[in-house]
């Protein structure tokens, strides 16, 4: 057995297991989200994504005909979203670097953050910190679109209430999730929930397994607004919910204009 590493370590596993096969709609809705509060054509956009994991979102925007840019805090990921990237075209570029430290040479039209990546920003200083960043790296009136878990559904249905198990499969690799392994309550002083995620992987011949230890900030809209608010940084554009299968909201896309 390879022991319980961290599947950050592995992204092929982790896009295989956490990312949407099917990225298109979602691209979709991005980029008429930039339309809808930019007044600006959607068209041949430069994109900066903050800690971007794998780097599929970065690929379908590309195919697109937008120039993106991207960092994570995971040297396996750039590397992989370097590899996935370069398969497509050379209108890219990727970095290692931390959303409460970055800075870029490019300014950028758009900057998006999906996904659970806003969510390791803990303290209000961090989010300060990283908005500082992202205003730096942005045009005059760029915007930041952030993608969040809904937060009601955190109230209707608190970690732990509910078992979260899925198992995904493709190019003959299984990934088996299992997210409420361990799931802690919400902590409601810092507003954060954590827990241990197993995951099992069948790669041919070779089983392992992998698991992550997390631990996300919850955010309230009108919290986000009012920090935003308060950094100077940034107006607070508009939010847009998305709807799952049960027609109630799954995540949130909260749309800041930068001043
Ligand atoms: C849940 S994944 C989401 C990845 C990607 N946004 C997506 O939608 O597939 C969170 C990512 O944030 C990265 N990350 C965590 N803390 C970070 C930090 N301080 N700076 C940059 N990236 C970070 C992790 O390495 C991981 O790739």
């Amino acid at each position: 057995m390879a022991g319980k590493e961290h599947i950050y370590r592995h992204p092929r596993y982790y896009e295989i297991g956490f990312v949407n096969e099917n990225l298109t709609s979602e691209v979709e809705f991005i980029l008429d989200c930039y339309q809808a509060c930019s007044g600006k054509k959607k068209e041949r956009l430069k994109i900066l994504d903050n800690g971007m994991g794998t780097g599929a979102y970065m690929a379908e925007f590309m195919q697109k005909g937008h120039f993106v840019s991207g960092y994570d805090l995971s040297p396996q990921m750039v590397k992989f979203a370097e590899e996935k990237l370069k398969e497509i075209g050379k209108n890219y570029s990727v970095f290692k670097g931390d959303l409460k430290d970055f800075a870029t040479e490019e300014k950028f039209d758009l900057a998006i953050c999906l996904n659970g990546s806003f969510q390791y920003l803990m303290e209000i200083d961090e989010v300060l910190r990283h908005l500082k960043c992202v205003y730096k790296s942005l045009t005059e009136e760029g915007l930041y679109i952030i993608s969040l878990p809904w937060p009601g559904s955190f109230i209707e249905q608190p970690p732990g209430s509910i078992e979260a198990k899925w198992k995904n499969t493709r190019k003959k690799i299984s990934v088996e999730v299992d997210w409420t392994y361990q799931q802690e309550e919400i902590e409601w002083e810092g507003q954060t929930f954590s827990g241990l995620a197993r995951i099992k992987v069948t790669d041919g011949d070779r089983k392992r397994d992998l698991e992550m230890e997390y631990k996300y900030r919850l955010f309230f809209l009108q919290e986000l607004k009012a920090i935003t608010g308060l950094s100077g940084f940034f107006s607070f554009a508009g939010f847009f919910k998305e709807y799952g299968k049960s027609g109630k909201p799954v995540t949130v896309k909260v749309v800041l204009k930068r001043k």
